[in-house]
């Protein structure tokens, strides 16, 4: 659904059965009282709650500033470093507890206990310092699943640096965007990682987005996989590599005294697709982010210290910088780390993992759960695992999978939390509170304490509270852990996530309403059900990528001369992308050129974003004006009615493409 066009949403889902917590959970939950709701109601003092979670230096003047709408400040006046709060204050009570375990695909264990984590935090700040990093920097983190990746981020948080993690799977050219936009002269990487028992060389990611046009990368940090750099890494000396491990050898036993960080001060930047080719930073704060991920992690996830939690999301996106560093850590508890994928070497490996740690809290994505579905529940037969908490992010999931989380991951005595949030929102908006309230299968539920979304129609109007009817997400009143802006862009902040919905012109912060992107319907009950993005953002395997992006990969191949990129359901993925190419006068379609098609969006974004079919057409739907209309493409691709055509300059191309694709199904033979 492209949001310029009209949006006709609906909500086709029959109403499902509520399950109650079981008893047992809601027994030991750390939220057993409806009064929270009330106490986060007194806006914005209810936000003390969660800044109180933490250990500040000074504590703030002030909750909440909303004088410069849309630059909200929060705890203004307080300090805290992020790295003390996660790892120094909780030596005195734990520090020979896990404070993470670590699996490699290929069977290392690793525990690091919190005086682990305090001294190789301190030895690799002390590492940063050593190559000139400073308070302020931008320091880009291109790591898969390993140790280094939370280290390395603690490390810069107690210096004062600004982390840009940029998920492993990215690409080069991607990679080279994030350093480039956000002017990062230190690049943090490794040489390389194993997926599926393969040995990938990560470090060829890092040569290429050095030699890019568009970085300027000064120092290049190199972690090694194992004890040494992988055999083919070599280093000429020419080039900015410094070796972690070297340097790391200089500096055992470093103490680095935390930097004091305003409450304001950036941590983290994450990049995310949004509706136009290039990605934005988003930027998030200290105080308000940190507050908000582990207040979140305690009332939602129901962390207590004394639990194993265990996230499946990459620390390379959103989900996992809240919820298996900052929010887990925060609050004390242990985090496990898996560095592979699920099916290796089998289809057990995760509940082997649970069943070997014991693992309490399990959070996973719809995607993920498809996928367990599909392989079936023999798998997890024969292992002794025992959650009391389940979590799902990232899609909205089908009422199927729910249950088939709840009855054989859960064994029906678990509670499914479905959390809704973005990269931007720093933590969950709408959830259920897991005690609190009964289970719906499909729905993520209230909104969380203190947060007012609320359905608009496309003119702006406010849709009726609980009517049922589906309209555009939005976020009326301001919450800690919001990003502060897109990095070096505030226009652009204002125009993605403020102008559609907001009075631009007025001081006071009650006439900025947020834009999420979705639509949603509030149901009588008072639940929220997400049905997805209205605007040129999709969801693949959990993975967000904007049409645009997409499109501009697809542009640079030489024989294309149009393209568009529209979401395609599917059973197992949720969304995938559908590639339709015009091609230029005198080339022929072949299976070439699908090939470097697909080339292309690999080399561009990374092989996560691999479309499967390319669909070559004659024509693409266009208006009198020349806009494509992706809705249009979106119904041929979903075979559904093609839906209002009448304002197509030809309105015979649809028909045209329809057979075309009946034709030429789009998919190549995979490798
Ligand atoms: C979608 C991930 C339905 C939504 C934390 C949102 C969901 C986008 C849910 C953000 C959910 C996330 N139910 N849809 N529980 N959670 N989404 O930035 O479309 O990677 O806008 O953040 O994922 O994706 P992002």
């Amino acid at each position: 659904m492209n949001e310029h066009d009209s949006t006709e949403l609906e909500a086709r889902l029959p109403d499902q059965e509520y399950y109650r917590p079981p008893p047992e959970f809601v027994g030991q939950a750390n939220v057993t009282d409806h009064a929270v709701y009330d106490r986060f109601e007194e806006f914005p003092d209810g936000f003390n709650e969660y800044a109180e979670l933490l250990t500040w230096d000074d504590r703030w003047d002030e909750v909440f500033d909303g004088s410069d709408p849309p630059f909200f400040e929060w705890f203004v006046g307080g300090s805290l470093n992020a790295s003390v709060n996660c790892v120094d204050r909780h030596l005195a009570e734990r520090k020979n507890q896990a404070a993470l375990i670590w699996e490699g695909e290929s069977g290392e264990q690793r525990t690091i206990t919190y005086q682990d984590l305090f001294r190789q935090v301190n030895e690799m700040a002390a590492v940063l310092k050593e190559v000139g990093v400073e308070e302020g920097d931008v320091v880009t983190l291109h790591l898969p699943m390993v140790p280094a990746l939370p280290i390395t981020m603690l490390a810069c948080a107690r210096i004062g640096a600004v982390h840009s993690v940029v998920f492993a799977g990215f690409s080069a050219n991607a990679l080279a965007d994030r350093l480039g936009d956000a002017d990062s002269d230190v690049l943090v990487s490794i040489d390389g990682y194993y997926r599926r028992g393969e040995w990938l060389d990560h470090k060829a990611k890092a040569d290429d987005a050095i030699d890019a046009e568009e970085t300027s990368v000064e120092t290049a940090l190199l972690w090694s996989r194992h004890d040494e750099l992988h055999g083919d890494v070599e280093l000429t000396g020419e080039d900015p590599y410094v070796l972690v491990d070297d340097v790391l050898a200089e500096k055992r036993g470093a103490r680095v005294e935390p930097v004091s960080r305003d409450a304001e001060d950036p941590l983290f930047l994450m990049y995310t697709s949004g509706t136009t080719g290039k990605p934005k930073g988003c930027q998030h704060r200290t105080g308000g982010y940190l507050a908000y991920a582990a207040g979140t992690a305690k009332y939602v996830l129901d962390v207590k210290p004394t639990d194993t939690y265990w996230c499946g999301a990459d620390i390379g996106w959103i989900t996992g910088h809240s919820y298996i560093v900052y929010g887990p850590l925060a609050l004390g508890s242990t985090t496990v780390m898996y560095e592979g994928t699920p099916d290796y070497p089998d289809r057990s490996r995760l509940w082997e993992i649970a069943e070997r740690y014991d693992v309490d809290i399990f959070h996973t994505s719809p995607t993920a759960i498809r996928q367990f579905m599909k392989w079936g529940e023999e798998h997890l037969a024969g292992h002794d695992f025992d959650f009391r908490h389940l979590t799902t992010v990232g899609e909205p999931i089908q009422p199927e999978a729910w249950q088939w989380y709840y009855d054989h991951v859960g064994e029906e005595d678990a509670v499914i939390v479905d959390t809704w949030w973005q990269t931007e929102t720093g933590g969950h908006l709408i959830t259920n509170l897991p005690a609190l309230d009964d289970m719906k299968p499909g729905s993520a539920g209230r909104p969380c304490p203190g947060i007012e979304p609320a359905l608009y129609e496309d003119d702006g109007t406010r849709i009726e509270p609980a009517s049922g009817r589906a309209g555009n997400l939005v976020i009326e009143r301001p919450w800690p852990g919001m990003l502060q802006t897109v990095y070096g862009d505030d226009d652009r902040f204002i125009d993605e996530y403020w102008r559609r919905f907001s009075e631009t012109d007025s001081d006071d912060w009650r006439d900025w309403v947020y834009k999420t992107g979705d639509g949603a319907v509030h149901g009588q009950d008072g639940y929220y059900r997400v049905l997805g993005r209205l605007d040129d953002v999709m969801n693949v395997s959990g993975h967000r990528l904007g049409t645009m992006e997409l499109e501009s990969a697809v542009a640079e191949v030489e024989a294309i001369a149009e393209a568009a990129v529209v979401a395609r359901e599917d059973t197992e993925r949720g969304h995938v992308p559908d590639v339709y190419v015009v091609l230029r006068d005198g080339v022929e379609a072949s299976e070439a050129v699908r090939q470097q098609v697909i080339a292309s969006v690999e080399d561009e974004i990374g092989a996560f974003a691999r479309p499967d079919r390319v669909l070559f057409v004659s024509d693409l739907p266009k208006t009198r004006s020349g806009k494509i209309m992706r809705r249009v493409l979106e119904n041929i691709s979903n075979s559904e009615d093609l839906g209002d055509t009448t304002t197509l300059r030809d309105p015979s191309v649809p028909d045209q493409i329809r057979q075309q694709v009946q034709t030429d199904g789009g998919e190549s033979p995979r490798s």
